[in-house]
């Protein structure tokens, strides 16, 4: 095996030498804590790599499935290009609600259209709008990944990245013995990624599995 098996203690070495310290981040967390919103957003170095890839794409228009209490969302749309937006889209009001105070507070309010709405009814407006985008975080419930990917596909260009978090479910991919509609919809979805030849992708070992696509 190349890869280093990551400990905490190696973890906390990444964080601290390529994480920058984040006051308004950390408030964010504490806050979505105390709001008792699900503790389920991307890892810290997952934010910082969202950051750095939509800066090297030069991505102005983003779109992100499951916003949360905006943690992702800040790091995307802190990347974008002048003039960029980010269209993020979440069910529940109680997260893009608190999503949307801590967008202001990051001063990010003009970069981020955040949407109540049931992510795929939301797509396929976007889709029916004739909108694209650059890059594509999909981070919602597992058992829409499939067609928020085929949403997604019509929502790209050639050169757009998609990116879906959760593909290694704790590691619990591999364990066949193990079976729940999530699980089985992310295995599915790792198997059709895999041969979808109008993407090229990689599943990488950064918080619980993102799969990173570029659309041909
Ligand atoms: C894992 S969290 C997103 C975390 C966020 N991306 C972050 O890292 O800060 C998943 C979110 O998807 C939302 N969600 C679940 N089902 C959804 C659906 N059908 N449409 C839109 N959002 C949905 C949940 O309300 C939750 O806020």
């Amino acid at each position: 095996m190349k890869s280093v098996p990551l400990t905490q203690e190696l973890f906390d070495y990444i964080e601290k030498i390529s994480v920058p310290d984040d006051p308004l981040c950390k408030e964010l967390l504490a806050e979505t804590l105390r709001l008792e919103i699900p503790m389920i957003q991307i890892s810290t170095d997952q934010a910082r790599f969202l950051y750095l890839l939509t800066k090297m794409i030069n991505a102005k228009h983003a779109l992100e499935i499951g916003t949360l209490a905006g943690y992702s969302g800040i790091h995307i749309a802190r990347g974008l290009q002048p003039g960029g937006m980010l269209t993020t889209v979440d069910i529940n009001p109680a997260h893009s609600s608190a999503a949307s105070g801590f967008f202001a507070k990051a001063g990010l309010e003009d970069k981020v259209d955040v949407i109540t709405s049931p992510a795929l009814d939301h797509m396929q407006k976007l889709v029916a709008d004739g909108k694209k985008f650059d890059l594509i975080f999909i981070d919602a419930d597992k058992t829409g990944y499939h067609n928020y990917y085929n949403e997604a596909l019509k929502l790209s260009h050639p050169g757009t990245v998609i990116l879906f978090d959760n593909m290694l479910k704790a590691g619990n991919v591999i364990d066949m013995s193990m079976s729940d509609p999530d699980l089985d919809a992310v295995r599915e979805m790792n198997e059709l990624l895999s041969k979808d030849n109008r993407i090229e992708c990689l599943l990488m070992t950064i918080g619980d599995g993102m799969t990173i696509c570029l659309v041909r």
